[in-house]
């Protein structure tokens, strides 16, 4: 009988026996509206080698795949490259199946694994470019530190040029399609763009030193192989070069302007605010927050080349009203570098909420460009509004004078 989950082939004798996730939308904050993958691969020589495991609920969906290439008990070792549970949560049961000789993982690895499974049997430190044999084929292992984790290392298999990079140029994206060149490219590098801005962004100084230690690996890669979504044979020195801008931070004459609203006041300040970048020249994402707004990740995803950040709130029980919060907490953990930006909003009673937005924003390294904050009593003016738009052509100009 065949069963129902197969291996993939992706190089000679190196297969993906990973687990597609239709259902997840929510990635410990992050949105994947596209679900996402959780990547596995056995690579098949006089030894034969797992590299990751899955998320723990979809290990029979991993052992099943693997099952149809060898039986898990043929297994000699299991590589893992990363300790975050949606690629160990299924270990401890591999283990348990597959009784491998060797678990090997990084010196940091072997700790953050023990710290999330307790006690594994086999776990090997592996040494930072060290070369594990398995016959006319081979792994080497090559750390790279806060790329995702402090634990996380890169394989490569230098006889197919196979590299298995983990969190490192992935995408959630659940697809039958297993290869690059089997999707549209331009969904390809938003998610991966979404990807980045939201799991690497705060690292991007580690992600641009784990490049430059794989550049002069020299490494020949005919396969890039990540831990999430497709695999890549085809379009490898896009993502790389994508990655590289990325790591920089790379800002231009761009704005993000986010808000909510009790009764539209700071929904209308934040529009003229808008009307006044869009004048200067600036492109303008306006993305309003709350229940039927733009989602966080989206957010932090445009806010990977904004020069701008304009953000606009009513106060609400003397406090910024809680989408608000959402948001900028969210922001704040993925460091933006070298933001321009604004904060103002309407109140009714008090009028606490711009003030702690600017602390917000100067918290994040955000230079505001409004000296006399704008502060509308219950609904803004014609000349609140008019206010509202030079403010945004002001920090349209400041955005071209930095950025061009
Ligand atoms: Fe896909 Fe950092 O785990």
């Amino acid at each position: 009988m065949t069963s129902a989950f197969q291996a993939v082939p992706i190089a000679d004798n190196v297969d993906w026996v990973g687990a597609i996730d239709w259902s997840i939308r929510d990635f410990h904050g992050y949105l994947t509206d596209r679900g996402s993958s959780y990547n596995a691969f056995l690579v098949r020589s006089d030894k034969i080698a797992l590299i990751d495991t899955v998320k723990g609920a979809f290990a029979d969906e991993l052992f099943a795949r693997i099952a149809s290439v060898v039986e898990p008990g043929e297994i000699d070792y299991i590589v893992a490259n990363h300790a975050e549970f949606d690629h160990s949560g299924a270990l401890a049961r591999a283990i348990d199946l597959i009784k491998p000789e060797k678990v090997f993982t990084s010196a940091r690895g072997v700790e953050a694994l023990q710290q999330h499974l307790g006690s594994l049997p086999g776990l090997t430190a592996v040494g930072d470019g060290e070369t594990i044999p398995l016959g006319d084929l081979s792994l080497t292992c090559v750390e790279t530190r806060l790329c995702h984790w402090p634990e996380s290392m890169v394989t490569y298999v230098p006889e197919q040029g196979v590299l298995f990079s983990q969190d490192i140029f992935g995408l959630h994206l659940a697809s039958y399609e297993r290869f690059d060149d089997q999707l549209p490219l331009e969904l390809l590098d938003r998610e991966a763009e979404k990807y980045f801005a939201n799991i690497l962004m705060p690292l991007s100084t580690f992600v641009g030193k784990g490049l430059d230690r794989l550049r002069d690996l020299n490494l020949a890669i005919k396969v890039l192989a990540p831990d999430h979504g497709p695999i890549r044979r085809t379009h490898i020195q896009r993502i790389v070069e994508q990655y590289a801008r990325w790591a920089q931070q790379p800002r231009r004459n761009k704005a993000v302007v986010i808000c909510d609203t009790m009764w539209g006041s700071s929904d209308l300040m934040a529009r003229a605010v808008g009307e006044g970048l869009a004048a200067g020249g600036t492109q303008v994402r306006m993305m309003p927050v709350g229940k039927s707004g733009c989602h966080r990740s989206e957010i932090a995803t445009e806010m990977l080349d904004a020069g701008g950040l304009v953000v606009a709130a009513p106060t609400l029980n003397n406090e910024i009203f809680p989408s608000l919060l959402d948001v900028l907490g969210y922001l704040k953990g993925l460091k933006p570098k070298g933001l321009l930006g604004a904060a103002l909003g309407s109140f009714g009673w008090s009028g606490e909420a711009v003030k702690d937005l600017r602390d917000l924003l100067t918290d994040m390294k955000v230079e505001l460009v409004d000296d006399d904050p704008i502060r509308a009593r219950y609904v803004p003016d014609a000349a609140v509004l008019a206010q509202c738009r030079d403010l945004g052509t002001k920090l349209s100009a400041k955005l071209k004078a930095k950025f061009g």
